[in-house]
């Protein structure tokens, strides 16, 4: 038996949402040479399609591909039927696609709005809602919810992008405590920012941004896993994220909201 096979044997299956680009696809890379069975989930099924391709014959995994629309009920639906399914029980579930809008609140429409919420919250709650009752049975497996370093304070006036983080990390924290008796981890992972498709995708101008605030996708992904490893449950990768973390915490609020004015405040007038 070839040795990927005997890895993959032993690591089990691993579902990851948002699989095609940037973080999601560091973490299907990352766990298909680490052995994982995967099972990668985006809207674009061509895309997918090449990916899995891609995985299968550089690491010999086994790679199945669901295309699915996470801020869709029918999307999020077919997802978690797959994650209930006993025949084929998934130990990590990386809840990662994520969306920001590039308008403020008040020039953004409601539908938009509701769209972010279904895709960074709703699926979030339900993917993991479906994946743990499985987990807790077998005593084992995993959740990482993608989050951001952008969801422990309000920095962004008139984004609710935040909002919808700072949902993630509460919950992954407080339901993450209530699963470890049963041997099953939930963390959320807090990446600042990281280069990715995300702000193109939201046609979000990050020219003015310093080189040395980015990321590595890759550098996020492997700080989250050894965090996941330790038992931690919020992960913020980088020493430069984890002091700015710090300092989003104990800064009083109303320097904070002075700095955000500095900022985002003028992004948000020039994206009207
Ligand atoms: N990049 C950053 O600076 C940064 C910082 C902090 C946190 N994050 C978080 O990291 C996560 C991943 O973002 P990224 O930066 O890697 O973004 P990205 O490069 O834009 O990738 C997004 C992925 O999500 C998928 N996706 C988007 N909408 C979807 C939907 N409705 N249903 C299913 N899949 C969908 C995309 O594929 P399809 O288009 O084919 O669906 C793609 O695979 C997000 O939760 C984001 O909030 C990013």
């Amino acid at each position: 038996m070839p040795s990927s096979e005997r890895s993959s044997r032993r690591a089990g299956a691993a579902l990851v949402t948002g699989a095609t680009s940037g973080i999601g696809a560091a973490f299907a890379r990352r766990l298909a040479a680490d052995g994982w069975r995967l099972v990668l989930v985006a809207r674009d099924a061509e895309r997918l399609a090449v990916v899995a391709a891609e995985l299968r014959e550089r690491h010999g995994t086994p790679v199945d591909v669901l295309p699915a629309d996470l801020s869709t009920e029918a999307g999020t639906g077919q997802v978690e039927d797959r994650l209930r399914s006993a025949d084929e029980p998934v130990d990590l579930l990386v809840n990662n696609a994520g969306i920001s809008l590039n308008r403020p609140f008040l020039r953004s429409s409601a539908d938009d709005e509701a769209r972010l919420l279904r895709l960074n919250v709703l699926a979030v709650l339900r993917l993991t809602h479906a994946a743990l009752p499985g987990m807790t049975e077998r005593r084992r497996g995993a959740v990482i919810n993608v989050s951001s370093v952008a969801g422990f304070g309000a920095v962004m006036p008139g984004s609710t992008y935040s909002a919808s983080k700072a949902w993630v990390t509460n919950s992954s924290e407080s339901v993450g405590q209530s699963v470890r008796p049963f041997g099953v981890r939930v963390m959320a992972l807090c990446p600042g920012y990281t280069r990715t498709e995300f702000h193109d995708r939201a046609g979000i101008n990050m020219s003015k941004t310093p080189r040395w605030l980015w990321l590595r996708a890759d550098d996020v992904v492997a700080e989250g896993l050894r965090d996941l490893h330790k038992g931690k449950l919020v992960s913020v990768p980088d020493w430069k994220y984890k002091l700015a973390v710090f300092g989003l915490r104990h800064t009083p609020r109303g320097v904070l909201h002075g700095v955000a004015r500095d900022t985002r405040g003028r992004i948000g007038r020039d994206a009207g």
